[in-house]
């Protein structure tokens, strides 16, 4: 998919703020590298810049975002999120209790997960939340909880398409072999069971097939699948006046500094070219990485410079506590040295916790690196503070907010309990 070409100048000047950050002060006027490491550190121009853009498509061709809160729950972002008259997608009741208490309006929140609870399942009837359901069995469950509580239930049907993303397995969800949503075997039960049941209020279909997903085939596929469905089962006559076609677009890894805001607009172009469902069904979408992956980085301080029999290893004090994704799917997060200007070396990264897995990166080359360097770990925003563990006692790592003045070499940053409140200039 193309990128955005403005971003690319304006990546620069975001690069060169990070990497002056040395002369930067926190509220209380100390230096934002004398803080305790390892922080994640985020860019609010940035993310607001992602969020208009994203915004902007979508409104353009008039769909409706809600952002997956799993992939950062950070208030602050989650309040620019909310800024944008996104509407939220939860998977848990105190993802659903976040969204509301952060100003969300009940309306737009849309609540998934193949596990709900009884008490999740009635917070959303109470709320007037829409269930995105996830098998005939929860079908039933919620049908008998809605009556009993005298309320009538909102229903998407989450359908398990059976269409391959083509990204990692793990983040792999719309195969018949995951465990998300309702085969297509189930449909025809599924809609009739909702027209029979007065608690139940059936608005939709909904589908999600996975993450970090990089090329348009995928969705291309996914918008067959639903027009297909949406023909044979008669969606219409069932009511079926909403289309929810989850998230996925994935960001690149490899090169933020050169596309720091995906390309929406060619993600929406690939729905509003295939889709056929009828006019009036109305379309929603659930990006999460999308939105917040470039706009945080993760900063940690080199503890030791390891000479192993074979490799040099930098240990940091950050780890996959803070950053899981490299241990669970061996994913890849760029990694600068944002002090060192000695000639490059080839080293393994790695945190300290006592896990083998617990490794950022093999074999990279970064100036030559000693105890004390800062590092930033690139493309941090989504999925790394919301997925931070305390194993092994481990502190949760804080967050800081800075928003890079474009025009100068100097920028504001401020802590979470404190936004935006000073700006600072080396
Ligand atoms: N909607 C549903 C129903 C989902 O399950 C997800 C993500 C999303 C929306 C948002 O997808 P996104 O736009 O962020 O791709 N921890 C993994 C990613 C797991 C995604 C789980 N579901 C990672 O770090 O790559």
């Amino acid at each position: 998919m193309a990128m955005n070409d403005e971003t690319v100048n304006l990546f620069f000047i975001h690069f060169n703020q990070i990497t002056q950050m040395h002369g930067l002060l926190t509220n209380d006027g100390q230096g934002l590298f004398d803080q305790k490491t390892p922080f994640y550190l985020y860019d609010l121009e940035l993310l607001e810049r992602t969020l208009q853009a994203a915004a902007m498509a979508a409104d353009k061709r008039g769909y409706k975002i809600h952002y997956a809160l799993k992939a950062n729950n950070e208030p602050e972002v989650v309040r620019q999120v909310v800024r944008y008259g996104m509407g939220a997608d939860c998977v848990s009741g105190n993802e659903l209790d976040a969204a509301l208490r952060h100003g969300f309006d009940a309306e737009g929140v849309v609540f998934a997960g193949v596990g709900k609870t009884d008490e999740e399942i009635l917070m959303a009837i109470q709320n007037g939340v829409l269930l995105n359901c996830e098998s005939l069995e929860e079908l039933m469950v919620t049908a008998g909880l809605s009556e009993r509580a005298g309320k009538q239930a909102r229903i998407a049907l989450r359908i398990n398409p059976d269409v391959d993303p083509c990204t990692h397995k793990k983040i792999t969800t719309g195969l018949d072999e995951n465990k998300f949503g309702i085969h297509p075997s189930q449909l025809q039960e599924s809609l009739d069971f909702c027209r029979d049941h007065d608690a139940l209020h059936f608005v939709g279909l909904h589908f999600h097939i996975g993450s970090q997903i990089l090329t348009p085939e995928p969705f291309i596929r996914l918008c067959e699948k639903v027009n297909r469905l949406w023909e044979v089962y008669r969606i219409d006559e069932y009511g079926g006046e909403m289309l929810n076609l989850g998230g996925g677009l994935g960001i690149d890894y490899y090169h933020p500094e050169q596309h720091p805001v995906p390309d929406f607009e060619s993600y929406f172009d690939i729905f509003s070219q295939h889709l056929r469902v009828p006019e009036h069904v109305h379309i929603h979408f659930e990006p999460g990485r999308s939105l917040v992956a470039q706009c945080g980085t993760l900063i940690t301080r080199v503890l030791y410079v390891k000479s192993g029999h074979t490799r040099k290893m930098v240990i940091t004090d950050a780890g996959m506590t803070e950053l899981l994704r490299p241990a669970l799917y061996q994913a890849f997060h760029k990694i600068d040295n944002l002090v060192s200007g000695r000639p490059e070396a080839q080293y393994d990264v790695m945190g300290p916790a006592c896990e083998s897995s617990d490794v950022f990166a093999k074999d990279i080359q970064l100036p030559g690196t000693c105890r004390g360097d800062i590092l930033a770990v690139r493309s941090c925003g989504a999925y790394a503070q919301s997925m931070s563990l305390q194993y092994n006692l481990r502190e949760k790592a804080r967050s800081y907010f800075y928003r890079p003045l474009l025009s100068a070499n100097n920028g504001t940053f401020s802590d979470a309990t404190e936004p935006f409140a000073c700006e600072v200039v080396d």
